[in-house]
């Protein structure tokens, strides 16, 4: 789900406020670590944890380091706590394999694509007969949601856009990518597509990443564009950055909140025809922090077993609304509630499912929610797995800290703008928790 950035911040704002008007309060009454399990501040309750200790602990690759060293860690946020209750297996990281291993796999992943992509008609069929993962994906439904989720017989949602910026040369056959990132920025937003780049998007050029010495498998970034009505000046401004880039893909459907579906779906079917061997595919918002190695290690790690898999933050049984901002009609989608999808800012799809998912994107009716149509509707129809991650961003998690990003759990955060970007890069060169936050608190990151 989206919700408008400028509500975001100024939410963002009531809370640090009245966090900083409680913090000082409680350092004047000389309350260092409060008892309070529950405290109320102006905006929001606020948990706050009796013992800083655990914490620590929990999130530092260093846990030597368990005393308390910074007067606001011991507010963090309740998400932070939560995410101490994680499964010790999910710390269980593998090392990224060698080159040679990461090629094999792509040679097999490739054949595999390509077969399947030859054959259209194919392709359905596959999608019909998958019935064993289908009604995994269907278990407790009513029967009339069952029927609604069959693939439609025609292409009710046919995506037939051209490519006008093609970016045919981003992946190369020779060199398949393990992930293809793709980024959904504002086209007036240089700066931010140049903060990706010098920052977590900087992997895709320069195949390093801070403090990482095994080899990084091939990562791409590919930044998607529709058009307005008249395209002509957009694509020549695009034209012009795709040049000197060389990360741009624009194609000639009109780019709206309405038609964000579209946006991703032209992700898919680009890297369908121009990137059909990559591994997984990322969708990923223009406000979003990525820890690519992060990511990288967790899938290194997972079962990826045939359809496919998505992976992110999940939301569970939500709701549909009919009316306002995300008002869905009821024609086009009749159940109360969502199957279970992964919030939109940022999702992973294993690349072979992407020929099958844009095909039964193309089969269902449009619905302009495009995490909730694609990582729930589309994906129950294909039968694609859900892995819930919660190293994954909610919709409305406030900004990182800085070092954040010392939790090897921790792959995507939100609400980041271009300078805290820059910060948390920088963050990352130092090896372990207490020496970040000790330059944190020397003034040294940001
Ligand atoms: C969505 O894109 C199509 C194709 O360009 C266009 O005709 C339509 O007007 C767009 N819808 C909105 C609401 O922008
Ligand atoms: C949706 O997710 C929730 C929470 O993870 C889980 O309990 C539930 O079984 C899931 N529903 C389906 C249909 O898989």
């Amino acid at each position: 789900m989206l919700i408008s950035n400028r509500c975001l911040y100024s939410c963002m704002w009531i809370f640090i406020v009245s966090s900083a008007t409680f913090m000082s309060v409680a350092i004047i009454g000389n309350l260092k670590y409060p008892d309070a399990n529950i405290i109320n501040g102006n905006a929001k309750k606020v948990v706050i944890k009796k013992d800083v200790t655990n914490f620590i602990k929990d999130v530092a690759i260093d846990t030597k380091y368990q005393k308390p060293f910074f007067p606001d860690v011991e507010q963090d946020n309740v998400k932070d706590l939560q995410r101490n209750d994680l499964p010790q297996s999910a710390y269980d990281i593998k090392k990224i394999p060698k080159e040679t291993e990461v090629k094999q796999d792509m040679k097999e992943d490739m054949k595999e694509t390509l077969v399947k992509s030859d054959d259209e008609i194919t392709v359905e069929e596959e999608i019909r007969s998958n019935q064993d993962q289908v009604q995994e994906t269907l278990k407790g439904m009513s029967s009339s949601e069952r029927e609604y989720y069959k693939m439609r017989t025609e292409r009710v949602n046919p995506f037939d856009y051209e490519f006008l910026v093609k970016g045919e040369n981003i992946c190369e056959p020779h060199d398949p990518p393990y992930l293809v990132l793709l980024c959904l920025t504002r086209f007036y937003d240089i700066e931010n597509r140049e903060a990706i780049r010098k920052t977590w998007g900087s992997v895709a050029t320069t195949r390093s990443w801070p403090l990482v010495n095994s080899k990084i498998p091939t990562v791409k970034i590919v930044f998607l564009f529709g058009g307005p009505v008249d395209t002509k000046v957009k694509q020549s401004i695009l034209e012009d950055e795709s040049a000197r880039y060389g990360d741009i893909v624009m194609a000639d459907f009109v780019d709206s909140y309405v038609n964000l579906t579209y946006k991703v779906m032209m992700g898919l079917k680009w890297v369908n025809t121009y990137c059909p061997q990559a591994k997984y595919i990322v969708k990923v918002d223009q406000d979003m922090f990525l820890h690519v190695i992060n990511l990288i290690r967790y899938l290194e790690g997972i079962d990826d077993p045939d359809p496919g898999i998505v992976l992110g933050y999940v939301n569970a049984r939500a709701r549909v609304l009919r009316s306002g901002k995300w008002g869905v009609n009821f024609d086009l989608y009749p159940p109360t509630s969502y199957p279970n999808y992964t919030n939109g800012n940022t999702y992973v799809i294993s690349g072979k499912a992407s020929v099958k998912m844009l095909k039964a994107a193309e089969h269902m009716p449009y619905v302009f929610i495009e995490d909730a149509f694609l990582t729930g509707i589309v994906r129950t129809v294909v039968g694609l797995k859900i892995i819930d991650h919660q190293g994954f961003a909610r919709w409305n998690d406030p900004p990182p800290r800085i070092c954040s990003f010392h939790n090897p759990f921790r792959i995507a955060a939100t609400n980041t703008d271009d300078t805290l970007k820059e910060s948390l890069w920088k963050a990352l060169k130092y090896r372990n928790l207490k020496n970040c936050y000790d330059a944190v608190k020397r003034h040294r990151v940001a």
